[in-house]
C-alpha cells in the first residue's frame, strides 16, 4: 500500500492508537525521526477531573515519516507533586528537542504555565538519549520576559535560539541560547513588535530564515503569516499569508495552527508544514495537519491536499 499523509484525519501509531504529540516538533538523528508533542490522552490515573491540560510529553519514532512507533512518555507528568511544573493541573505545551553536539545532550524546551496562563515561563529538560527519559531541570522567564508559545531552532553553525511570544503575546522575542542549550545568554531581539503573533515555526533554506506564525485567538484557528530574514536576530520582513485556497482556508490556515516545519532528510527543498487542528472540548482528539511547503526564493506557499506523499517533492 502506498503510504499517504491525510491531513486532519485520525493518525494511528504502529500499535493502532491515535498519536498524542500535539503542539509538536521533530528531531532527526541518524536515520530516525523523533516526534515530540503534548500527550493529551485522557488519563484515568491522573486522579483529577479532566481540565484539558497535557499529561507529559510523548515521543514517537519513525524511519519514513508515515509509521510512528510510540516510544512512551519522554517527560512524564509529576502526578503526586502539586508544586511541580509537571503536575497534570499545570500547562506543558509545544515541546521541542534539539541535540547539543558538544555535550551530546538532547535538550527539550517547552512552554510551562499555570492553568490561567499567567506564569508564562519556559521549561528545560535533558536526556542522554533521544527518547528519554528526560530529566526536568526547571522553568524560568527568559531574560526576565514573559514567555508563552515558543520554539527552539538550531542553526547550521550550532548556535540555538528560543523564539517566544512575550509582552502578553504582543511581541516575539528571539533569544540566543547558551552553548550548552540549557539557558539563555542575555542576547535577544524584539521582533514583530505589537503584532501579536504566536505559534512560531522556524526553518532555514538557501541562506534565508523563515518564520511562520499564527495570530492570537487561543484554540481557534486564524490567519497565518510568514516572515523572512537574512540574519536570525532580524530584521524580519513580513511577507503575508502563505496559504493559497478558498477564503475559509486562507483565513483559518486550513483550520489549523502552526507548530513546526520539518526538513525532510536527503531531499533538497523538501519541508513539511506541521500544524494542529485543535479540538478544545476534546484536546486529545485534536488532529494533525501536515502539508508540503512550496518554496521559491523568499516566498512560501501552502495548499490543501486531502492526501499526499513525499513524491510531491520530486
Ligand atoms: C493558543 C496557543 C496554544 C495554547 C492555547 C490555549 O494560543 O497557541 O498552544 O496555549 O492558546 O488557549
Amino acid at each position: 500500500m502506498t503510504e499517504r499523509f491525510r491531513p486532519g484525519e485520525v493518525w494511528l501509531d504502529t500499535d493502532g492508537k491515535p498519536i498524542q504529540a500535539h503542539g509538536g516538533g521533530v528531531l532527526y538523528q541518524e536515520g530516525t525521526y523523533y516526534w515530540f508533542g503534548e500527550n493529551r490522552a485522557s488519563d484515568p490515573d491522573a486522579g483529577r477531573s479532566w481540565r484539558g491540560h497535557g499529561i507529559g510529553v510523548r515521543c514517537y519514532s519513525s524511519k519514513d515519516l508515515h509509521h510512528w512507533k510510540d516510544e512512551g512518555l519522554a517527560l512524564p507528568p509529576a502526578k503526586d507533586d502539586p508544586t511541580s511544573d509537571l503536575h497534570p493541573s499545570r500547562v506543558v505545551e509545544r515541546p521541542k528537542v534539539i541535540l547539543n553536539e558538544n555535550t551530546r545532550a538532547y535538550v527539550m524546551w517547552m512552554h510551562i504555565d499555570s492553568p490561567d496562563y499567567k506564569a508564562a515561563r519556559v521549561g528545560v529538560a535533558r536526556s542522554g538519549s533521544p527518547t528519554g527519559p528526560y530529566e526536568y531541570l526547571g522553568s524560568f522567564r527568559p531574560n526576565d520576559a514573559d514567555s508563552r508559545d515558543m520554539i527552539v531552532f538550531k542553526d547550521d553553525d550550532g548556535a540555538a535560539y528560543l523564539f517566544h511570544a512575550s509582552e502578553w503575546n504582543e511581541t516575539m522575542y528571539i533569544a540566543r541560547l547558551s552553548d550548552d542549550y540549557l539557558s539563555t545568554t542575555g542576547e535577544y531581539a524584539r521582533e514583530f513588535i505589537g503584532e501579536s503573533r504566536e505559534a512560531p515555526a522556524v526553518f532555514r533554506y538557501q541562506g534565508h530564515y523563515f518564520c511562520i506564525t499564527s495570530g492570537c485567538s487561543g484554540w481557534a484557528p486564524n490567519v497565518a503569516e510568514y516572515a523572512v530574514a537574512e540574519s536570525i536576530m532580524g530584521p524580519w520582513e513580513v511577507h503575508g499569508n502563505p496559504c493559497v485556497g478558498t477564503t475559509e482556508e486562507i483565513e483559518t490556515t486550513f483550520h489549523s495552527q502552526s507548530t513546526f516545519v520539518l526538513p525532510v532528510q536527503g531531499r533538497e527543498g523538501a519541508y513539511i508544514f506541521m500544524a494542529d487542528r485543535w479540538k478544545p472540548k476534546d484536546l486529545g482528539d485534536s488532529r494533525y495537519v501536515w502539508l508540503p511547503l512550496e518554496i521559491s526564493g523568499r516566498s512560501l506557499s501552502l495548499r490543501w491536499r486531502d492526501e499526499w506523499n513525499l513524491s510531491v517533492f520530486d
